[in-house]
């Protein structure tokens, strides 16, 4: 199958057992290292059949750099784009009983450990995020980090950007897209949560537009709160409205949901995060219809406040 435009693979999931999300038939099976890599593989496998070519992941998501690093060479493909990031550590050492996953660092340190691992993805990397920048960690403001994020721009000739999570993500947009070193503009792509509920970056549309690296969609499915679920009454005429959709164009209610957001941002990558071929094929379900302008209307009125959404996505457990 040739390109596909909108959707690309986040491969969080693919790279530690456990991951936060709304899990509705979580397996029982004890964890194996080698099965996982296998899985792993054949998810980025069966994403290149279905025409994906552009990849995001983090050196926060356990082994899926490195997976990410070994296939890549096997495959050859010049036309593989890959997104990844700096600033998390992963450390549960793939125990899924573990009670710390990951470690949030935003230090010159940490930027350059990490490039010296990340950089083997290149010359498939073009985008190098910082990992859910924030105002407390000083990251947008410390000289040091944001010009050796330039130095790397311009010796490898990638795009800088950042991620952001949490009810300020429209905060940290606007000062990401503000930053200047050497007279131009520093971050030139972003990462940010868009979906059903959380609608918050949308009133950045516009200038996300002329930004020269991609603006890339993450948690279209708000971690699995869009997929029918019985624990969330409060979103059952949503739920409704998703079925009557997906009934209506033969698909599930994860492909109306990424559809929402492919109508949306229609130059967004908008990232499938399935850890399986089942999921990631209906994800990509929804390329193969659009929704009506009535549709995203009633669709947009389903939002909910940005501080509601992050306040529930915290009660979500790693699983
Ligand atoms: N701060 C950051 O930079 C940041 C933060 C979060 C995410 N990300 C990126 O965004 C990507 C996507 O994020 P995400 O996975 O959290 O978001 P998501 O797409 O909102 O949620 C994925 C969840 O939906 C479930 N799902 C998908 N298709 C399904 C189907 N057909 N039926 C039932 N369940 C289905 C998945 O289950 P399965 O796992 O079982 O398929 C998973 O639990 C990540 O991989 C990562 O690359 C970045």
């Amino acid at each position: 199958m040739a390109g596909n435009k909108h959707i690309g693979l986040g491969t969080a999931a693919i790279g530690r057992p456990l991951y936060i999300n709304v899990r509705q038939n979580t397996d029982e099976k004890p964890f194996s290292l080698p099965k996982f890599k296998e899985n792993g593989l054949q998810v980025l496998e069966d994403a290149y059949s279905n025409g994906i070519r552009f990849f995001d992941t983090s050196p926060g998501y356990g082994l899926a750099e490195q997976l990410l690093i070994d296939w890549l060479k096997k495959k050859g493909d010049p036309d593989i784009i890959v997104s990844t990031k700096w600033g998390y550590t992963y450390v549960a050492n793939f125990d899924p009983n573990a009670i710390e996953h990951e470690v949030k660092e935003h230090s010159i340190e940490k930027l350059n450990n990490q490039w010296k691992f990340s950089k083997m993805l290149l010359p498939h990397l073009k985008v190098y995020q910082i990992h859910s920048a924030t105002l407390d960690t000083g990251v947008l403001e410390n000289k040091e980090v944001l010009s050796r994020l330039h130095e790397i721009k311009k010796v490898h000739n990638i795009t800088i950007g950042l991620t952001t999570t949490g009810n300020n993500q429209t905060e940290i947009l606007e000062k990401g897209l503000s930053i200047e070193v050497e007279n131009e503009k520093l971050f030139q792509s972003f990462q940010c949560t868009f979906n059903i509920l959380d609608q918050s970056v949308f009133k950045y549309a516009n200038k996300l537009q002329n930004i020269s690296g991609p603006f890339i969609i993450k948690e279209a499915l708000a971690n699995g709160r869009l997929i029918p679920n019985n624990r969330y009454s409060n979103y059952f005429l949503l739920y409704d409205f998703l079925m009557k959709l997906a009934d209506q164009y033969k698909v599930g209610t994860d492909a109306v949901a990424m559809r929402y957001c492919i109508d949306k941002f229609q130059n967004a990558k908008v990232l499938s995060g399935a850890d399986n071929c089942v999921h990631l094929r209906a994800n990509l379900l929804a390329n193969q219809f659009s929704l009506t302008q009535d549709e995203l209307e009633k669709l947009d009125s389903f939002r909910i406040e940005s501080t509601e959404y992050w306040l529930e996505r915290k009660s979500l457990q790693w699983n």
